[in-house]
């Protein structure tokens, strides 16, 4: 073989290397856990993740310091009962467990300028030891947040949704741990050991998203224009923060904290996934507004809606219905 052919596969070769290091370089990723990449850093790959003075950024802590709207009335949650024909996509992308949910579903209405179409859900969530909620109420982080993500139908693509302060509308619910299963929940948490690594995905048979939701309390929310937690961090959301949290098993909690690594499957190296809340930032000169039927955070949530109480007097109504005979 001539030399000067030999030269010419090892320049190939050098190049290829080259090319290879170079798109590596470019392709920024974020992370929650290491200190060159976690939410203080984002700013540094992420210009628009600096939160700069006067910047309004998400989360942020909801405290007594609000203004009751009279006008704020529970949202529209069109599609919300029925059951969706087609797939959806459950998917662990390595920063959370987002679950793509098709056509079919909008809110609208409770102060929303105009329609936004749902596009996906995900959760954050803390550790066997830690509360991971995004947003908290007294200072108060709940164990876990679910994100129900909203595109305004005006714009063709995200990209210009994001372009708009008011281009996203993200619905979120805190959730809390109790000793019985959700049975809602567990068309997700059912398949979370399928995606147990960064880009896997499952097929989830569409299920009405309602069950997920503390139905009879969606009139009470809280209301304030923010960001999104995640890079880009683009001051485009309407976040609708609801007072009454939803509630999952300790079990179904715990398949999140030990179930999920943001490596993929092959890596040397595993991690797990958690603890993936960004840091509270200042309201500054924002306002945060309680709905109409909002009780203004008096008994933290908490105690507002107790599952134990329900099943006490469900488990009451059934003793004294078998007492006397009905
Ligand atoms: C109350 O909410 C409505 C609907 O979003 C809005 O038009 C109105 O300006 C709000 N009022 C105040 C005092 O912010
Ligand atoms: C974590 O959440 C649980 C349940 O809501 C609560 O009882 C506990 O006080 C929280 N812990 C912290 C440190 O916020
Ligand atoms: C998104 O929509 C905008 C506005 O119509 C358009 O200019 C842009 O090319 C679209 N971007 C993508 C990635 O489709
Ligand atoms: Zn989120």
């Amino acid at each position: 073989m001539p030399c000067s052919f030999i030269g010419a596969e090892m320049i190939l070769a050098i190049i290829t290397f080259l090319m290879m290091f170079i798109t590596g370089s470019h392709t920024v990723d974020f992370c929650y856990d290491e200190s060159h990449c976690d939410p203080y850093a984002w700013g540094d790959a992420f210009p628009s993740c600096h939160p700069i003075l006067e910047e309004h950024h998400s989360p942020i802590n909801l405290d007594h310091h609000m203004t009751r709207n009279e006008s704020l009335e529970a949202l529209h949650l069109d599609g919300f009962h029925a059951v969706h024909t087609g797939h959806w996509k459950l998917k662990n992308n390595g920063h959370s467990v987002v679950l793509e949910v098709g056509n079919g579903m909008s809110v609208s209405g409770g102060g929303l300028p105009g329609t936004y179409h749902t596009v996906q859900l995900h959760f954050h969530w803390g550790s066997l030891n830690t509360n991971g909620s995004e947003h908290t109420v007294d200072r108060h982080r709940y164990p876990m947040e679910m994100h129900i993500v909203n595109m305004k139908s005006s714009h063709p693509n995200l990209t210009s949704a994001l372009d708009d302060p008011t281009g996203l509308a993200v619905l979120a619910f805190f959730i809390d741990l109790y000793y019985i299963e959700n049975v809602h929940f567990g068309r997700i948490s059912r398949l979370l050991p399928s995606i147990a690594y960064k880009g896997q995905t499952a097929t989830v048979k569409p299920f009405p998203l309602i069950g997920l939701l503390p139905e009879s309390h969606l009139s009470q929310y809280y209301r304030y224009h923010g960001s999104l937690t995640t890079p880009p961090c683009s001051q485009a959301v309407i976040w609708t923060m609801y007072e009454v949290p939803t509630y999952i098993s300790w079990s179904q909690f715990e398949q999140f904290v030990t179930g999920i690594f943001s490596t993929e499957e092959d890596e040397e190296f595993v991690a797990h996934l958690h603890d993936n809340f960004r840091h509270i930032h200042p309201t500054f000169s924002r306002s945060v507004y309680a709905s109409k039927d909002a009780k203004l955070l008096t008994a933290t949530a908490n105690h507002l809606y107790s599952p134990a109480l329900s099943i006490f007097l469900l488990q009451l109504t059934l003793t004294v219905g078998i007492i006397y005979g009905l």
